[in-house]
């Protein structure tokens, strides 16, 4: 995985928008953002995600295949509104099986863009809390695992003025040590 400010250049959000002079972002910076990232082998992957489920308390998962194929004529649609910018109440686990794509999170206190493009083999966990969009790249296909906890909260809250006063986004402030801006 790599992670590099989004340059906000006009143009498709499947294009890399890493535009020089590259801005590399350190795993150490994720890690303060609380946004966390760890490479698991294709190769024996279940036994490894197996004890990350135990570890975080999650105990279900299923696979997600986004592409043109499987979407057919939502696609556009649906690609759209991953790139919505939105938060959960959960967190957002996934390992990426085949394909590639980009997780776009929100660095605060700053607000600026950081653009995780993910393949195969890479397992993120996006915390509760934390602005995030995200869209495949130009090949429009990525397949994933969804780790969660019970039910599934697929909800995302869309950011506008009240997603601020969001406990979950207190939190979150709160948890990278941010004061929340009223
Ligand atoms: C999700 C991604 C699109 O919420 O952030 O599934
Ligand atoms: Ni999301």
């Amino acid at each position: 995985m790599r992670a590099y400010y989004y340059d906000n250049v006009a143009g498709d959000q499947r294009l890399l928008h890493d535009s020089p002079p590259s801005q590399s972002v350190s795993e150490e910076r994720l890690k303060e953002l609380n946004v966390l990232h760890r490479n698991i082998p294709l190769a024996g992957h279940e036994q490894q995600l197996d004890r990350v489920m135990a570890e975080r308390g999650y105990k279900h998962r299923d696979k997600i295949h986004v592409s043109k194929e499987g979407l057919g004529e939502i696609y556009e649609s649906k690609i759209k509104a991953f790139f919505d910018e939105h938060l959960h109440e959960d967190e957002e686990i996934r390992y990426i099986l085949a394909g590639a794509g980009f997780f776009d999170v929100r660095e605060s206190p700053s607000d600026a863009w950081i653009r995780l493009a993910v393949e195969p083999g890479d397992l993120l966990v996006i915390p509760a809390g934390i602005y995030h969009r995200f869209t495949t790249d130009m090949q429009d296909d990525i397949e994933a695992l969804r780790l969660f906890q019970d039910a599934p909260k697929w909800i995302a809250i869309n950011r506008n003025a009240e997603t601020e006063s969001n406990v979950c986004r207190v939190n979150y402030l709160q948890s990278i040590g941010v004061t929340a801006v009223a």
